[in-house]
């Protein structure tokens, strides 16, 4: 695989909405909270920031983004000035938010921990979020404990560091200050088009990144009854 990653297939495609129920998930994540125009919301590992751009265009709230990869960052960048919204957008890891304490009413963040330090990650989120702030996160979530061996194929395969069940993301989530943990049950709206999957491709990209997109598509098969995702929302 030439040391690519699962990240660098997201990032080179240009995926949208790269994480489970993509984008129509998103929307009604959203709706269930209290977002004004006033609100400070930062969108953690915004990708090529496909909710931002909604989360301005419906809520006109004020909204900064925080990425890692230069590839997303190109991209987010691009279409929130094709779009002239007023998005900050920062390069800069979740691991180490360079915000000042007490900074945001909503953080949101759609399949970045598992990517990530959890432990660390989720500490930057405390300490940044306003007192009563929000985290939302949709997460990727084993539905049951698997055997080593299959551990290690998705560990392996999406370069992260673990995979957590329910109850370790709801223990990790209080190990790190949140507090009023939920756990919801939303679906996506089959009647909403808009969830259709978004690509912005880059001009140059590596053949070995189809094999990523098919292995990708095997492991969700393969470990359909196990590799699941929850929506949780907690507050600060
Ligand atoms: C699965 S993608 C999800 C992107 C976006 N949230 C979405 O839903 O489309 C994970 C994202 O997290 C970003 N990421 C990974 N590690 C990060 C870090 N330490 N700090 C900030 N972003 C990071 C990746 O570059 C990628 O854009």
């Amino acid at each position: 695989m030439g040391g690519l990653t699962y990240i660098d297939f997201l990032a080179k495609f240009g995926v949208g909405g790269a994480h489970p129920g993509g984008i129509g998930l998103t929307k009604s994540i959203l709706a269930e909270e209290n977002i004004t125009n006033e609100c400070t919301i930062l969108d953690a590992g915004c990708g090529t920031g496909q909710t931002a751009a909604y989360l301005f265009d419906q809520y006109k709230a004020k909204i900064t983004c925080l990425e890692l990869n230069p590839i997303m960052i190109e991209k987010a960048k691009n279409r929130f000035l094709s779009l002239q919204y007023p998005i900050q957008l920062i390069q800069g890891s979740v691991e180490e938010i360079p915000f000042q304490d007490d900074s945001f009413d909503f953080i949101l963040c759609e399949s970045v921990l598992a990517f990530v330090n959890k432990p660390k990650a989720l500490k930057e989120f405390n300490r940044v979020l306003k007192p009563g702030g929000r985290l939302l996160a949709n997460e990727m979530t084993i539905n049951s404990k698997l055997n080593k061996q299959a551990e290690e194929e998705i560990v392996q395969f999406y370069n992260i560091d673990s995979l957590l069940l329910e109850s370790d993301w709801v223990q990790l989530f209080e190990e790190c200050g949140f507090t009023d943990i939920e756990i919801k049950s939303l679906h996506l709206n089959l009647m909403d088009n808009s969830s259709a999957q978004e690509f912005n491709f880059s001009q140059n990209f590596e053949p070995e990144l189809f094999s990523i997109l098919n292995q990708h598509g095997n492991m969700l098969v393969k470990y359909h009854d196990i590799l699941s995702h929850r929506i949780f929302s907690c507050s600060k």
